[in-house]
């Protein structure tokens, strides 16, 4: 089947790409822009090492088609770092030791990422049920949950010093 042409953000950049119809997005990303930080565990979205963010949404790019990211923001693991620091679930992750082998951080750390956004100050239950979807085979999920609790901690103190900062100019 002939090409498709594509055009996507990633990581702020604009892509402009010809994909076949039924490249997955995880295969792109890894492929065709070497952004390898996104991992592929199962290919059956059960796993979640491919979590990356679509538009802002937290989706299994092993189960997205290459060509349902065109026209779309799409945000890896690779895009989440600011001017070389590491973004606080990031941190959080390595204070709180959230990884052992690391093949399903990246995936971990995005579903974090979008269950922070909508929920600044999740309880530990609702952190487990954020992360049903996304599997890890060494850590038992203790620290990893413990890692999104530091990691809201710091996203909130970060805010508030934000505000503090705006209010006083
Ligand atoms: S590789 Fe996508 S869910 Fe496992
Ligand atoms: S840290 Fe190894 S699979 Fe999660």
């Amino acid at each position: 089947m002939d090409n498709v042409k594509i055009k996507t953000k990633v990581n702020g950049e604009n892509v402009e790409s010809e994909v076949e119809p039924r490249k997955l997005l995880v295969h792109f990303l890894r492929e065709d822009l070497g952004l390898t930080g996104t991992h592929v565990g199962c290919d059956t979205t059960n796993c979640g090492a491919c979590t990356v963010l679509v538009d802002g949404k937290a989706v299994k790019s092993c189960t997205t088609l290459a060509v349902q990211a065109s026209g779309k923001e799409v945000t890896t693991i690779e895009g989440i770092s600011k001017n070389g620091k590491l973004h606080p679930i990031q941190e959080a992750f390595l204070e709180k030791h959230g990884l052992q082998c690391g093949y399903c951080t990246s995936g971990m750390i995005m579903t974090s990422f979008w269950l922070l956004k909508r929920n600044r100050n999740p309880t530990e239950e609702e952190i487990r049920r954020g992360l049903s979807g996304n599997l890890c085979r060494c850590t038992g999920y203790q620290s990893i949950v413990e890692s999104i609790q530091y990691a809201s901690k710091i996203m909130k103190t970060e805010e508030s010093e934000k505000e503090e900062m705006a209010v006083e100019h």
